[in-house]
């Protein structure tokens, strides 16, 4: 399928390897990792070039900032928490340029099997703007380069770009698990195969819903983006999310679904309320009873139940993007019924990142589906069909 090298068409003996990972993890004010999912992710590619014998160093962004290097961005609390998570000490080398004299020199100290972190690769300027001059100081570290951050690939940073114009390269087990898992579901699901796709806009799924169209048997919208599709069919869909500019895109998708073939189905009630909180009186509606005043939040019972009935049916499931405002207890039956529906039918379940890994996180249903995928942005342009530049600029095998 993937005519990239992996992890295991590389000589590692001794050797100095330089390994991309997204530590990009969610941080509390006070500076707490609260989701430690993409270290963990990051563990089996770790330990297999420990136990090769080869010196790691690893590198990741965390967060946006904008100026230079922020205490909030450092990647030292990561450092701590890997350490826990493999039981080894983790050599955290500090600097504000994330590669300087005194970071090589401890780094040319470190023995075979050891592992090294280097600072937030965004505290340079150069990093998101994939500079020459950054990728090779990065890529001088070492022999060998290995991407294993999916979640950032679909990204042209010099860290996981640049450097690989420099070195031999791989992508590691993370990398490599991402793509096959959810190239099959595209390239060669067990059909029925559904998309349910949700989140707050149509605007952010068009590329999806354009791609998978030509490829599943049906697609279930829930979540904001369903009042744009529901307005667009002539429904009163009152002060619900609704993308204005985008009622004739929505058209286009529908007539394109029918003349496709594929089943479209959108919600047949929902949960209004007046405000979204968790206090304010709300009642399920049928999508006839619309008034002007009143704005959805969920998906309703009658729509789960449809919804769950297809799931059922089906073989291979993707799943991007809650039903409803999942983080509000009275807004959030749609989306942890459809999690609880997925983790229980015998089907590929494919869980697309971002906000969706969230939710099936929050249900409690995460181990019980196929694959939940490390990438937000990432796994959506990867359902966009879209080429990753950070897969790309892998060395073929
Ligand atoms: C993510 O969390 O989506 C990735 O780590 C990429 O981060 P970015 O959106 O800031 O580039
Ligand atoms: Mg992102």
């Amino acid at each position: 399928m993937l005519n990239k090298k992996t992890l295991k068409d590389l000589n590692l003996d001794g050797k100095k390897v330089l390994v991309r990972v997204d530590f990009n993890v969610p941080m509390s004010s006070e500076g707490e990792i609260t989701d430690d999912t993409r270290i963990k992710a990051s563990l089996e590619t770790i330990k297999y070039l420990v136990d090769h014998n080869a010196k790691v160093i690893l590198m990741s962004h965390l967060g946006r900032p904008k100026n230079g290097p922020e205490k909030k961005f450092s990647l030292e609390p990561v450092a701590k928490k890997l350490s826990e998570l493999i039981g080894k000490d983790i050599k955290f080398l500090y600097s504000d340029k994330v590669v300087d004299e005194n970071v090589k020199k401890k780094w040319s100290e470190l023995q075979n099997g050891e592992i090294a972190l280097l600072e937030n690769t965004r505290f340079r300027s150069e990093e998101t703007k994939n500079g020459e001059e950054f990728s090779k100081e990065l890529a001088s570290l070492a022999d060998l380069y290995v991407n294993d951050a999916f979640g950032t690939s679909h990204r042209a940073h010099s860290s996981n770009v640049g450097v690989s114009k420099y070195l031999e390269s791989a992508i590691g087990f993370l990398v490599e698990k991402e793509i096959e898992v959810m190239g099959n579901a595209l390239e060669n699901p067990k059909r029925p195969f559904i998309a349910i796709l949700g989140g707050a806009k149509v605007s952010d799924k068009i590329g999806v819903i354009d791609n998978l169209i030509n490829k599943v048997d049906g697609i279930l919208v829930g979540g904001g983006m369903a009042w744009t599709f529901l307005k667009a069919e002539g429904y009163e869909v009152g002060k619900s999310l609704v993308e204005n500019d985008k009622l004739d895109l929505a058209k286009q998708l529908l007539q394109k679904a029918m003349e496709k073939g594929v089943k479209f189905f959108l919600p047949i009630d929902a949960i209004v309320a007046d405000e979204m909180t968790e206090d304010s009186p709300s009642k399920v509606i049928s999508i006839k009873e619309f008034t002007p005043e009143d704005s959805a939040f969920d998906i309703g019972p009658r729509t789960i139940d449809v919804f769950v009935e297809e799931i059922e049916k089906s073989k291979t499931i993707v799943w991007n993007g809650p039903m409803g405002v999942f983080e509000i207890e009275q807004f959030s039956k749609g989306t942890f019924d459809i999690a609880k529906a997925l983790s229980k039918v015998d089907a590929i379940t494919i869980i697309g990142g971002g906000d969706s890994a969230s939710a099936i996180e929050k249900s409690g249903y995460k181990d019980s589906v196929t694959h939940v995928s490390t990438g937000g942005g990432a796994s959506l342009e990867f359902l966009e069909g879209k080429e990753l530049p950070g897969i790309a600029a892998i060395s073929d095998k």
